[in-house]
């Protein structure tokens, strides 16, 4: 793993653009994506900067069963926000939250990560250590899956929503099999909260009851980190 520390996430931001930069520098066809307060500095860099992925394709994460698009708390609705309507990709794909067959829908994303290989993956971290909507417990050789999100996830979570009750309490998840294909990977974590989980993803056993800790064996990670993130290392 690879480090760069910062001092917030507007200079994490910063330097997670120069990491996109640079996988298109190099090629880089497909991008996958993550959603929450972790990526938006780093989409706001690139959503103000000339980085063009107008012939690129990205994939999300992780989607909530049960929201339409159009719902400001799906995460298609996040994408659109922060990222595609500035800077659109060719094609980007996302699960779709309200498929009518759960079956088919992980099927076909599935299809799809195996016909475009992601290049580089960003993802942010839980409290919890999961990364996508991967939970504690998920087995590491999942891939598209869909997810009963934890009761710590549905709180955290709940900050975006009115109320805790209009949290969705499923959700769709690339699996970390796929995540673990990606050929670079991109971590961020910014704050106090997220101290403990990154300390445990970089020097705890690597086990399924920290999702995170997978990345131990993976050959291109970077990690971005403020201090308070880092406070625990
Ligand atoms: C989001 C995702 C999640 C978040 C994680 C951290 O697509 O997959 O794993 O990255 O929950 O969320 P934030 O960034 O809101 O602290």
């Amino acid at each position: 793993m690879k480090f760069i520390f910062v001092d917030n996430p507007n200079e994490g931001g910063i330097k997670g653009a120069q990491v996109f930069k640079n996988a298109l520098a190099n090629n880089a066809k497909t991008f996958g994506l993550a959603t929450g307060s972790t990526p938006i500095s780093t989409y706001n860099e690139i959503t103000k900067s000339n980085l063009d992925f107008s012939n690129k394709i990205s994939f999300n994460l992780d989607e909530y069963i049960g929201l339409k698009p159009t719902n400001p708390q799906s995460y298609h609705f996040y994408m659109n926000k922060y990222f595609f309507s500035v800077k659109p990709f060719a094609q980007s794909y996302l699960l779709n939250g309200l498929a009518t067959s759960e079956e088919a829908e992980l099927a076909r994303y599935d299809r799809l990560l195996e016909k475009y290989p992601i290049d580089l993956q960003l993802l942010g971290i839980g409290k919890n250590g999961h990364i996508g909507f991967n939970e504690p417990g998920t087995p590491f050789d999942l891939t598209s899956h869909k997810v009963k999100l934890t009761e710590s996830t549905i709180k955290t979570n709940s900050r975006f929503f009115n109320n805790i009750n209009e949290v969705p309490k499923y959700a769709f998840s690339m699996g970390i099999r796929s995540i673990m294909s990606s050929k670079q990977i991109l971590l961020e974590a910014y704050g106090e909260k997220k101290a403990d989980a990154v300390a445990k993803m970089i020097n705890g056993p690597v086990t399924e009851q920290l999702p995170a800790s997978i990345l131990q064996t993976h050959q291109n990670v970077i990690v971005i980190v403020d201090e308070a993130a880092a406070s625990k290392i």
